[in-house]
């Protein structure tokens, strides 16, 4: 099956018991044991339950790989997946990742016992020179939040298999219908389901995919242990957005470079970051190995705070707003919101800048979202 017919039929569909054909939601915590010491398959739904079984299934299936697990949250399903390490291991994380990934490892897991370095994996020198004896993971994010640097995977991926080392790819931006990087040997995808595989803006979840039986038993164990799993109403909504991801992901992405063209050519704007535009340091790398440049957009503007916080106020169509890959375009100023919890001298370092807005590109006519764009760059 091709990925459009995977994102609809992937898992137990039709349901088994009515033939359902719209996932039936187990809103139930236990389930009645058939005789002593004998389950109907399921026993608790920390543990597992059948709601959430089809979309982890279906997230696996369309990831590649050998199993999927459905989190609370993005960020449950990242500190599941960093429990796989212990006290004294060493993790090279992408620098400008995700605000909460940043303070998860830096002001949580470090306390823990695990070490940090943030770097920017640009090149295969300065990965392979903070390579510690003790390095057990490497984490990347590609197009990365909030400046949409890209990775080479493929590169990557070499200097973690020749070090022996775990890789974790955080894949939310990109979503599977437009990278997969289990195909270039990624270890472990997890994912913000709230973002654009739910697509809606009305759930907040998570997703781990993994690649080895191995990984597997070890993901579903922590996630039992530590019940970091998503709810049956929620796996529900994922669902149901997952079924069109195919669709919403070429709009957003048709809308997206529509916009990232519009922004570059205008003088209150001073820099564009999106992977689509030839002048993106990481456009050749994106070519091969993405499916599109995908819905999300910075851009720099001229004028300081003065400017960028006229600009916030002024979107009408677009909404100021955390979060994105919904089908409404969000706006949001990633220094004093997403990654508010990056100090600001890190910030600076990574290029996180006080001008720096980020826009979801959402599914609304382009023209509207141009002209709203434009009046709130040109106020009279
Ligand atoms: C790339 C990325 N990863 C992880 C997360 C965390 O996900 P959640 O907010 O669902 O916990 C986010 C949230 O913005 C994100 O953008």
């Amino acid at each position: 099956m091709k990925f459009e017919t995977i994102a609809i039929h992937a898992g137990e569909r039709p349901d088994m018991t009515f033939g359902a054909i719209s996932v039936p939601i187990y809103q139930t915590s236990t389930f009645t044991f058939e005789d002593v010491g004998k389950t109907r398959g399921y026993d608790y739904s920390r543990t597992a339950n059948p709601t959430r079984k089809v979309l982890e299934d279906t997230i696996a299936r369309l990831e590649g790989g050998k199993a999927g697990f459905a989190f609370a949250t993005g960020m449950a399903a990242e500190a599941t997946v960093i429990h796989l390490l212990k006290a004294g291991d060493h993790v090279i994380s992408g620098d400008d990742v995700y605000g909460g990934t940043y303070r998860l490892f830096e002001n949580v897991m470090r306390d823990f016992g695990l070490e940090f370095t943030f770097l920017r994996m640009d090149s295969r020198q300065a990965i392979e020179e903070v390579i510690r004896p003790n390095t057990k993971m490497l984490w990347l994010e590609t197009p990365s939040n909030p400046l949409l640097n890209i990775v080479d995977i493929e590169m990557v991926v070499d200097i973690a298999k020749r070090h022996n080392i775990l890789t974790v790819m955080d894949n939310t931006f990109a979503t599977p219908y437009l990278l997969r990087p289990i195909e270039y040997g990624v270890d472990l995808v997890v994912h913000s389901t709230t973002k654009y595989l739910n697509g809606h803006c009305d759930v907040v979840g998570g997703a781990v995919v993994t690649t080895t039986d191995e990984l597997t038993e070890r993901v579903q164990f922590l996630l039992n242990a530590m019940g970091t799993c998503a709810s049956p109403f929620d796996c529900w909504l994922v669902l149901r957005g997952i079924e069109t991801l195919p669709v919403r992901m070429e709009r957003h992405q048709e809308n997206a470079f529509a916009v990232a063209n519009y922004l570059k050519g205008h003088p209150a704007v001073k820099r564009v970051f999106y992977p689509g535009l030839d002048s993106h340091p990481g456009h050749e790398i994106v070519k091969k190995q993405m499916k599109g440049f995908g819905g999300m957009v910075s851009f720099e503007l001229k004028g300081g705070a003065g400017a960028v916080n006229s600009f916030l106020r002024r979107v009408n169509v677009v909404s100021l707003a955390e979060s994105l890959g919904g089908v409404a375009s969000l706006v949001e100023h990633p220094a004093t919101m997403s990654h508010a919890s990056m100090p600001k001298e890190y910030q600076e370092k990574v290029g996180i800048t006080d001008e720096l807005i980020r826009l979801s590109v959402g599914l609304e006519n382009i023209d509207d979202l141009i002209d709203d764009l434009r009046q709130a760059l040109e106020p009279d």
